[in-house]
């Protein structure tokens, strides 16, 4: 709306002429020259022009004059009509700056923030919109003013429609959440103060590292924490935290995607805090030749795997990457004989859990039924072995706490269930029913951490956690 009058006004001339101006057609039928050229003695060429006998063209300056006034007239009316719509769009500017601010503070507050605020600012951008339409119908035409106005509607409606963005982000939804969130914290912490004060005989925390729970009750929902350093052609692997009972709270946090082949494990990463890992820094990357499945662990600052194409166990140093120490699993089948359903090579799956280091893997003797060792982590000797009933290919995964093997099968794509038990300290199986969601189709690796009751799952390339939640001991 910057532009002066004049130049507008001087534009409309220049159309005008061009517009009305009638002398092509006019000029064809009058020859207005006719020239004979003659050489005179000093060799300039002279020659006589004939024009054509027409007087000054009045009437037409007349007419020119006549519609320069109409188009000044419209123009006037034009601009008018332009600087009414200017204001106007000056009015919806300041509506839209307050309701861009209105839509800031309710980001910011959830203080006074109600549903029929958020309608309001709905409506108001609905009419804006409007506004907009209209105004791009109505102005018409190749007038500069008329292109600023263009792009000034152009630069509204993109507010609008970030505007309207703002909405799809789901303001409400999130809100929503917040105070269900806000509330069920508040009901918790109720709840919390009701067990702690009704006399301590049902125990509401269970520290990590101890046992004095009557298992797993739930399952968070997932935290996706990071595609692994690997990239997303990594589908097979493992994650987890290092668990050493003397320094729990010391961070230790290891990836192990496997090579595309889904066999061989040659490259981990150690990261010695949450945020590095997050952030993939500071990682000490170290080789191995090799280790075969996803079914490692780490336990006191050793790495544990199956050796590739054995039935051997090793024992890695992570401050030395030197394995020192192999040694034979007695019976265990290998070879991809018995891996899991929809992972392949991981026949052994070392676990750790808060009484130390286990193993689990089938046998030809228990005909593909789960078999549970516990193993002394200095020699790997075996302490103790365990038979289940559980079909091990028939499992995608498995972990134990405090001596009890949860083994899980898939529900569908988005959907596994802890459906098994196995307590090595009674030799009972059980059923349960505990849904976990997934963000990718298959589980390659379950780890679970006692330093932190967390599950480290290796899901198709993303590395996802879970908190576990625990039952009292039943009343007996
Ligand atoms: C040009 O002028 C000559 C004589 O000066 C005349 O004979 C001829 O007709 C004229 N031509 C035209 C096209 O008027
Ligand atoms: C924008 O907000 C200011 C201050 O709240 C108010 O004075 C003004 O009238 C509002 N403008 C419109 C167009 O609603
Ligand atoms: C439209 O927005 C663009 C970028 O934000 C800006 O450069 C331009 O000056 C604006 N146009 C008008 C007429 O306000
Ligand atoms: C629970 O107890 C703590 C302190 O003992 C107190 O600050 C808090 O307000 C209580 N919460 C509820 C919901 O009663
Ligand atoms: C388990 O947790 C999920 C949310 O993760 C919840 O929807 C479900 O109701 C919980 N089940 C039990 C039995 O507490
Ligand atoms: C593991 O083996 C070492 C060395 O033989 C021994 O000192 C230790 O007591 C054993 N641990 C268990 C739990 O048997």
């Amino acid at each position: 709306m910057k532009l002066g009058r004049a130049a507008g006004l001087l534009f409309l001339l220049q159309s005008a002429v061009a517009v009305t101006d009638p002398t092509p057609t006019g000029a064809r039928n009058e020859p207005y020259t006719n020239v004979t050229g003659i050489v005179d003695d000093h060799g300039l060429c002279q020659c006589s022009v004939h024009l054509p006998d027409n007087t000054f063209p009045v009437q037409k300056v007349e007419r020119l004059e006549i519609l320069i006034q109409t188009l000044s007239i419209r123009f006037d009316q034009e601009l008018s009509k332009v600087t009414q719509y200017t204001k106007t769009i000056e009015i919806y500017e300041q509506k839209i700056r307050n309701v861009t601010y209105k839509v800031e503070a309710m980001e910011k507050t959830s203080v006074s923030y109600t549903e029929l605020d958020f309608q309001l600012v709905k409506l108001e951008i609905a009419e804006m919109e409007k506004l907009v339409t209209q105004l791009k119908s109505t102005l018409t035409g190749s007038n500069i003013v008329v292109e600023q106005l263009y792009e000034e509607i152009r630069n509204l409606s993109l507010m609008v429609t970030e505007l309207e963005s703002l909405d799809k982000n789901n303001i409400l939804a999130i809100r929503r959440e917040v105070v269900t969130l806000r509330n069920k914290l508040r009901d918790c912490e109720r709840d919390r103060n009701y067990t702690s004060s009704s006399g301590g005989s049902s125990i509401p925390h269970f520290p990590p590292g101890t046992c004095n729970h009557g298992g797993i009750l739930n399952i968070s929902q997932p935290y996706v924490i990071q595609l692994n350093w690997r990239g997303f052609a990594y589908k097979y692997g493992a994650w987890g935290r290092d668990y050493s009972p003397l320094t729990p709270e010391k961070d230790l946090f290891w990836v192990a995607p496997l090579n595309p082949d889904g066999r061989y494990l040659e490259y981990y990463r150690l990261h010695r805090s949450y945020d590095d890992l997050l952030l993939y820094k500071n990682a000490k990357e170290s080789r191995i030749q090799y280790g075969e499945g996803s079914g490692t662990t780490v336990y006191r600052n050793y790495m544990y795997f199956n050796a590739h194409g054995s039935r051997d166990m090793s024992k890695l140093d992570l401050n030395t990457n030197t394995v020192v120490l192999r040694k034979t699993l007695p019976d265990a089948a290998h070879n991809n004989r018995f891996s899991y359903a929809g992972v392949s090579w991981q026949d052994m799956d070392f676990a750790v859990d808060e009484n130390g280091l286990w193993v689990i893997y089938s046998t030809e003797a228990s005909i593909g039924n789960i078999v549970i060792s516990r193993l002394n982590e200095t020699t790997l000797e075996v302490l103790d072995t365990w038979q289940t009933k559980q079909y091990k290919p028939s499992v995608s995964n498995a972990f134990i706490v405090c001596g009890v093997l949860y083994a899980v099968r898939p529900l569908n794509t988005r959907k596994e269930e802890i459906f098994y038990t196995y307590d090595t300290n009674t030799g009972k199986e059980g059923r349960i029913s505990i849904t976990i969601d997934k963000v990718m189709e298959t589980i390659q690796s379950i780890n679970y951490s006692p330093g932190d009751q967390k599950l480290y799952v290796y899901n198709d390339a993303y590395l996802l956690l879970y908190n576990l939640f625990f039952q009292p001991f039943p009343l007996l």
